[in-house]
């Protein structure tokens, strides 16, 4: 008998529900919050407010794509944290109450195993080969840089991770230097196509093990693009495809770099990526690169798959409804947490 989950992702800017049945996408919802552009970041009281507002008829949109009645649902799964608590309390507010009234179980998720699960996602007649455990998981987002060996779907051991920024916030944080509106990562990667990786070079940060470390490589970015806008004021505008292009070379330069060295203390045999940044068409390029070079097997997620989104909560939640782990309505979310 097929398993129904609704999923509900609330944890920054973006309202989300989707309905599975088993790992197969019915419905996929997200209402992106476009009020925080003008901030050039996310303001979390804005956020929550917008929540409110989109949670019901986002919900009920996922249900009526899906052509699922409420009462056929098995589980609804619900990210618990990491994020905005005021943004969290939404969503798992509103699933604790659905849950009630329904009777069904509650399945609390973590958003980044949520990022790297997205990866045993399917969508109706096109089925994906999954990784096979242990895999190598490169996941990068707006908050987060962890490199996982991922033992099975809730055994993953960090190997790595940032101790500064996270790699979306070293492209957000570029992108604002060169003027460009948030989230930044997107438009870099659209200069970027057109741009010379080699035309400027900046220094990659050189951080022991597999940890990494990006806010130098911003601050060189900020003095840089500041020296040469005083000698020309036009030097954003004439050169910002180079420089989009230079500074993903090196931020992907600079993931990569610790995923090969990864790959070779590891017996992983399947390279994945997953969170908002495997978006980037330089790091989906440079990666599908490393797997050619050592033999690995590379698993991307599909681009509406990568940023945030509540088909990867509800996949999630359904290998945690197998094993049979729900929560009570006394689950409390968490801002942060580290796998
Ligand atoms: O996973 P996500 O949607 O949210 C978090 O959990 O943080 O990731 C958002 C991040 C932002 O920093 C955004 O700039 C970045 O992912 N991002 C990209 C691209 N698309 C989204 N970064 C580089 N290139 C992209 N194409
Ligand atoms: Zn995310």
């Amino acid at each position: 008998m097929s398993v129904y989950i609704l999923g509900i992702e609330s944890s920054c800017d973006d309202t989300s529900a989707a309905v599975i049945e088993d790992t197969t996408i019915l419905s996929n919802v997200i209402a992106s919050q476009k009020v925080h552009a003008e901030y050039g970041g996310v303001v979390p009281e804005l956020a929550s407010r917008a929540h409110q507002q989109n949670i019901i008829p986002v919900i009920d949109t996922a249900l009526k794509r899906a052509k699922i009645n409420k009462n056929q649902l098995s589980a609804i799964a619900f990210t618990n944290g990491p994020g905005l608590l005021g943004s969290l309390l939404v969503g798992s507010s509103f699933a604790k109450a659905m849950s009630y009234s329904l009777n069904i179980p509650l399945v609390e998720v973590d958003h980044l195993q949520a990022h790297v699960l997205a990866n045993f996602l399917d969508k109706p007649g096109e089925e994906h080969p999954h990784p096979q455990f242990p895999f190598l998981c490169l996941t990068v987002s707006g908050g987060h840089t962890l490199l996982l060996q991922v033992n099975d779907h809730f055994d993953m051991q960090r190997l790595g991770g940032t101790i500064d920024d996270a790699a979306g916030e070293a492209f957000d944080k570029a992108a604002k230097i060169l003027g460009l509106p948030y989230p930044g990562g997107p438009v870099i990667d659209k200069y970027a196509k057109e741009g010379d990786p080699k035309r400027f070079q900046f220094a990659i940060a050189h951080v022991p093990g597999l940890d990494y470390s990006f806010s130098g490589l911003k601050t060189s970015f900020l003095y840089f693009v500041r020296d040469r806008l005083k000698e020309n004021p036009n030097f954003i505008e004439e050169n910002i495809h180079d420089l989009a292009a230079s500074i993903q070379y090196a931020i992907v330069k600079s993931l990569m770099d610790k995923v090969v060295k990864a790959l070779k203390s590891t017996q992983c045999q399947d390279l994945v990526l997953a969170g908002g940044v495997s978006a980037n068409s330089g790091l989906r390029n440079a990666a599908a690169d490393v797997a050619r070079r050592y033999h690995k097997n590379l698993f991307l997620p599909t681009l509406d798959l990568t940023t945030d989104n509540a088909a990867m909560i509800a996949v999630c939640g359904y290998f945690k409804f197998l094993k049979g782990e729900f929560v009570n309505i006394d689950a409390v979310p968490y801002s942060s947490r580290v796998l």
